[in-house]
């Protein structure tokens, strides 16, 4: 750990921050992996190192990770989520669904769980249920989540940087599904699957995804109306830009 300023790096120098981009643009996404390769114990606790340092609302870290060595479980949890495929299909949501069996694959799998009863933590009422005090909670709810995406990002940079590829996966959405994960994982009820990090060398050739360009999201001093989408934009985007930004390399989106 850095004592002292003199340590740090001076401001503006960009020997550490380059380093940094590499990595940052390098962390991609892959959804499927090579089965064989087995991570080392440290590589997990290396990465949960970075996790550990993320900032938090009121600094209460309310996350916990649990990872999942044992095949039996991973495959349990990977047949949930293409269930929930399923389910989605049915209920004809057109979302361009990845191959959730892919999660099986992971070398890497490490579940992402929150305490909701943090939210009291945060600024909130007490023991109020009025309207005014819905408005504080709904905040408070995304400062948990908020919190817990900062250590989950940070732990997806840190396997970026140990050379893996990762998959950040959210798509529980049934309840059934986090019943049964809880106890296969021993996880209390109290306690919310928020999502899956899977890392792991890749099965088939990475690719970048689109980023959108600085200026489409860096507003000087005020919002730039140009950076506006309105309903009809955005719907359009849906239909046609989606399933090229999933699922395509950058290069060939026209
Ligand atoms: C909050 C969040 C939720 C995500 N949920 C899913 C998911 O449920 N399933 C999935 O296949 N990918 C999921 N992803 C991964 C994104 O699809 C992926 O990050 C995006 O397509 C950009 O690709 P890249 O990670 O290679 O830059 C999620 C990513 C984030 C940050």
């Amino acid at each position: 750990m850095r004592d002292n300023k003199e340590e740090s790096p001076k401001i503006g120098e960009r020997l550490l921050y380059d380093r940094f981009m590499d990595i940052a643009r390098n962390r991609i996404t892959t959804r499927q992996f090579d089965p064989e390769f087995v991570v080392p114990e440290e590589h997990f606790e290396l990465i949960l190192e970075a996790a550990r340092h993320a900032p938090s609302g009121a600094n209460a870290q309310p996350w916990h990770f649990i990872i999942v060595r044992e095949q039996a479980a991973k495959q349990k949890i990977a047949d949930y989520f293409v269930e929930e495929q399923r389910v989605r299909a049915r209920l004809k949501m057109k979302f361009p669904t990845p191959d959730y069996s892919g999660l099986a694959t992971a070398p890497g799998f490490i579940v992402v769980a929150s305490d909701f009863r943090y939210v009291s933590a945060f600024p909130v009422l007490r023991d109020d249920d009025s309207e005014l005090n819905k408005m504080y909670i709904e905040n408070a709810e995304r400062i948990l989540l908020q919190s817990v995406a900062a250590a989950t990002m940070s732990a997806h940079l840190a396997a970026a940087a140990l050379g893996y590829n990762v998959w950040w996966v959210t798509a529980i959405g049934q309840q059934q599904a986090q019943d049964a994960m809880r106890p296969l994982l021993g996880i209390p009820d109290e306690l919310s699957i928020l999502d899956i990090f899977c890392f792991g060398p890749p099965k088939k050739p990475i690719y970048k995804r689109w980023k959108k360009d600085a200026s489409q999201i860096t507003n000087w001093d005020r919002f730039n109306p140009d950076n506006f989408m309105s309903d009809e934009d955005l719907d359009t985007w849906i239909k046609k830009m989606r399933h090229k930004v999933m699922y395509k390399d950058a290069k060939n989106i026209d």
